[in-house]
């Protein structure tokens, strides 16, 4: 969703800030923009992808040594240049940028109408831009302009200011969206993301909700939202999160699911003491709630199973944003484990902020460090698989399951030692892809797709339908295979595409009967298991694996496959689906 981007120091802004704005690219967007300043307020641009933007309208010709920029992903007001941001207050004394929803801005906007000011697009965003023009005009100090317009804000929202009359002052305001300052030698950055600024510092400060930063070149000064100055702690991070490229892969979707070896080992290699405790609060407490959104969700329906099955632990998995229905179970003798990879997914914040008010414990499965998930957890595993920049989640799905199964099998006192066999069994099955690529050709004109996995490999199976809708926008729907016979089977027709999990475990011979059951009716059966079965009429072989129950990991790597296969099949681009944003910052 919305990325922003600021600088202020001694450089010329603009190709920083357009370098870090490609580095948000990932998180979605659908028109971008940049401001300087430079004696005047210098503001450009449009809708369409960075890349071309920067070809028509020349970004890096911008003058100026402060600057903000801006990636916007629509919810307030069409796709059109005048929604996409920087925005100006009427006087242009005011310049912003702003990632969230303003709630009550049809209020503000009549109170700002009634004195005269006017719009220029849309967005609710605008009207910040107008009401701090506004405040300063009516107010002693900065300071007090920026925490009255604060006070009369509702919503979620981070953005950034610049002022004309302030060429030393970048202001940065936090409330339920993220914002990371990073620190150099007489320069700063902000972002929504250090991976935007990752390549110039490794020094950050990350903003907590309601607060304020006064960013000049040489100082910050940080505020909460009643003034008070905060001493904040400056973050040291890893370089290795740096790594942005897509290597000699045609796309970030395909490098990752390539890394997932490297991704699982790194996943894998946590800290023992705290993997026992996370497993020993699971089973110590009395009500376990799981949650997550999307592909986290059915990482997080696959611990439930897990729980119950390895340790005897009963959890209750819910979609964080189906929280309402799940909160009144909710209590102080609650643990809620949250499952995500950015960690900023505005559901599962606003899950975890309820069953907090609720008394719960919160930990948390997350890949982004120094992330809101993070930050509100009692206790965090990172998954440590990198910066995931295609928008479908692939390594981070693989790290989550690491993750889970160390829990499980620290907690059932079992040896990780078969885990660590995972990133081999991985790269068999990715030397698989070349068979995935034929079959996606094969099934390149069908408009409906069936995964069907029983046990264990349901979670996968929901993964797999999740990821072909996502890449290709073909509908595909993941079914537990006991289910068919009771409704789903009245779809399948002569040559409908089933793809069917059945590893070698306990639900090999009851999904086989499934596979028969659909192959009756028509279907064409694409097996994913160790052998092939006279039923197939396609096959992918899965490696032999020994500990059975480690094939949930293994065998998503060919659906991800199949998902970035049929995208390019059907020309389209696998890192950025149309409709979606890496990052779900709005409820
Ligand atoms: C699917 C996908 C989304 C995310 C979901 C949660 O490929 O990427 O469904 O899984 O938006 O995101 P996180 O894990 O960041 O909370």
């Amino acid at each position: 969703m919305c990325g922003i981007v600021g600088y202020i120091g001694e450089q010329r802004a603009s190709p920083i800030l357009l370098e870090g704005l490609r580095r948000l690219e990932y998180r979605g967007y659908d028109s971008a923009g940049i401001a300087t300043l430079d004696g005047n307020f210098i503001i450009k641009k449009g809708v369409g992808r960075i890349g071309k933007l920067n070809d028509s309208l020349k970004f890096t010709d911008m003058e100026g040594n402060i600057g903000i920029g801006h990636t916007r992903w629509a919810t307030h007001g069409s796709v059109t240049e005048e929604n996409s941001h920087p925005h100006w207050s009427c006087k242009a004394e005011v310049v912003l940028v702003h990632n969230g929803i303003v709630e009550n801005y049809t209020k503000l906007r009549e109170f700002l109408i009634s004195r005269n000011h006017k719009f220029s697009s849309q967005t609710d965003s605008e009207i910040i831009a107008h009401l701090l023009e506004e405040a300063i005009s009516s107010h002693a100090d900065i300071k007090s302009a920026i925490l009255s317009v604060v006070g009369s804000l509702g919503g979620s929202y981070a953005f950034l200011a610049m002022i004309k009359e302030q060429p030393d002052l970048l202001i940065a305001v936090r409330k339920d969206a993220p914002l990371v300052l990073g620190i150099a030698n007489n320069s700063h950055f902000v972002s929504s993301d250090v991976l935007s600024f990752i390549d110039k510092t490794n020094q950050a400060i990350f903003l907590d909700n309601k607060e304020i930063a006064f960013i000049s070149r040489n100082k910050v000064q940080i505020f909460d939202f009643t003034g008070k100055s905060i001493q904040k702690k400056t973050t040291t991070l890893a370089w290795e999160i740096s790594d942005v490229s897509k290597k000699e892969y045609l796309h970030f979707t395909l490098k990752e699911i390539h890394e997932q070896p490297i991704s699982v080992r790194q996943a894998l290699a946590q800290n023992e003491k705290e993997v026992k405790e996370i497993g020993e609060i699971l089973r110590k407490t009395k009500n376990v709630f799981i949650t997550g959104c999307g592909t986290s969700y059915h990482a997080s329906l696959l611990l439930k199973y897990l729980l119950a099955k390895n340790l005897r632990v009963r959890a209750d998995v819910f979609l964080s944003s189906e929280i309402d229905q799940q909160k009144d179970l909710i209590d102080s003798d609650s643990v809620v484990l949250a499952v995500s990879q950015s960690g900023e997914t505005a559901d599962v914040l606003n899950a975890v902020a309820i069953a907090k008010q609720r008394g719960a414990r919160i930990l948390s499965i997350v890949n982004v460090m120094g992330s809101s998930l993070a930050r509100e957890s009692y206790k965090t595993l990172y998954t440590h698989c990198g910066p995931e920049v295609g928008v479908a989640a692939t390594k981070s799905f693989s790290a989550q399951l690491s993750v889970m199964f160390l829990i499980v099998v620290a907690a059932a006192k079992g040896s990780p030692k078969d885990l660590l066999a995972l990133q081999y069994h991985i790269r068999d099955v990715l030397a698989t892809e070349e068979t995935v690529r034929t079959i996606s050709e094969k099934y390149i004109g069908a408009n409906d797709f069936y995964f069907v996995g029983r046990g264990d490999n349901y979670p996968i199976a929901l993964e797999g339908a999740l990821k072909l809708k996502e890449l290709s926008y073909v509908h595909a729907e993941g079914m537990a295979a006991g289910e068919l016979k009771h409704g789903t089977l009245a779809l399948i027709e002569q040559g409908t595409p089933v793809l069917l999990l059945n590893p070698p475990d306990e639900t090999y011979l009851p999904t086989l009967n499934s596979a028969l059951e659909l192959k009756a009716r028509g279907a064409k059966i694409i097996g994913i298991s160790t052998k092939r079965d006279p039923c197939y009429d396609d096959f992918v072989p899965l490696p032999a694996i020994s500990s059975t129950y480690l094939f949930p990991i293994v065998e998503v790597v060919p659906l991800q496959m199949l998902a970035y296969f049929t995208a390019l099949g059907r020309k389209l681009d696998p890192d950025y689906p149309r409709n979606l944003a890496k990052s779900v910052t709005v409820v």
